[in-house]
């Protein structure tokens, strides 16, 4: 181990240690990601609000149920002011199907208090866009990193387990600690300007070949610099 020399050590939020094969991870994850990235319906859309409303979806349900919602909600509600003037009832029967109606609860809030409190402007800061309601450091990472381009890292479920197998991060010692480490380390290790990008090459590969209980690690593009060893010599 040593720590990763030039511009990534030197930034006080990035000097944390990381294993030499960081820099292939990179490489090749990204490379992986412009060829075989999904082509999902909330990508390449310039809009913050149209990544929120995507992340706050993908919160709790699938992305192939998402895909047929998240086009639905936004030709419903075009814009974050369409949204924040809609009545309850009316937000709550656009979410039907998609479940766990306190996400669309707080989007609904959260889209009042842009309007009512920030100018209509969603703040592009992660600490601000968790204040806002249901808006953790997940959510807040993805819609700073994809739609504003913040160096900042996004942790869900696929991500966390691809950068623990990658770096090679045991279980044990407590599942909170490992997943404080895991965060640390994933700061360290975007991609400056390429953090959107970076974040969703991580799900897209946890989704698809880093998955959970039979990683498909033959055909993995990140195999030569994963901890696990597979393709290794
Ligand atoms: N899961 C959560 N956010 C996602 C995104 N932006 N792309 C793919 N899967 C996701």
């Amino acid at each position: 181990m040593r720590i990763l020399a030039g511009a990534y050590a030197s930034q006080k939020q990035n000097a944390c240690r990381l294993p030499p094969r960081a820099r292939s991870f990179r490489r090749r994850l990204l490379a992986w990601y412009a060829r075989h990235g999904r082509r999902l319906p909330w990508r390449g859309l310039n809009d913050p609000y149209a990544v929120l409303v995507s992340e706050v979806m993908l919160q709790q349900t699938q992305v192939r149920r998402v895909t047929g919602f998240f086009p639905r909600f936004l030709a419903r509600y075009p814009t974050l002011e369409d949204l924040a003037a809609a009545p309850p009832d009316a937000v709550r029967e656009a979410w039907d199907g998609l479940g766990y109606y306190a996400r669309a609860r707080n989007l609904h809030a959260a889209a009042r208090e842009v309007v009512d409190r920030l100018g209509g402007a969603l703040p592009a800061r992660p600490a601000d866009l968790r204040r806002l309601p249901g808006i953790g450091r997940y959510t807040a990472g993805a819609v700073a990193s994809i739609a504003f381009g913040a160096n900042v890292p996004a942790l869900d479920t696929n991500a966390t387990r691809v950068l623990g197998r990658v770096l090679g991060i045991r279980r044990g010692g407590g599942a909170a600690r490992r997943q404080a480490r895991l965060w640390r380390l994933a700061e360290a290790l975007v991609p400056r300007g390429r953090a959107g990008d970076w974040n969703q090459a991580l799900m897209d590969l946890g989704a698809t070949i880093c998955v959970a209980r039979a990683p498909r690690c033959p055909v993995c593009p990140v195999r030569q610099s994963c901890a696990l060893g597979f393709g290794r010599s």
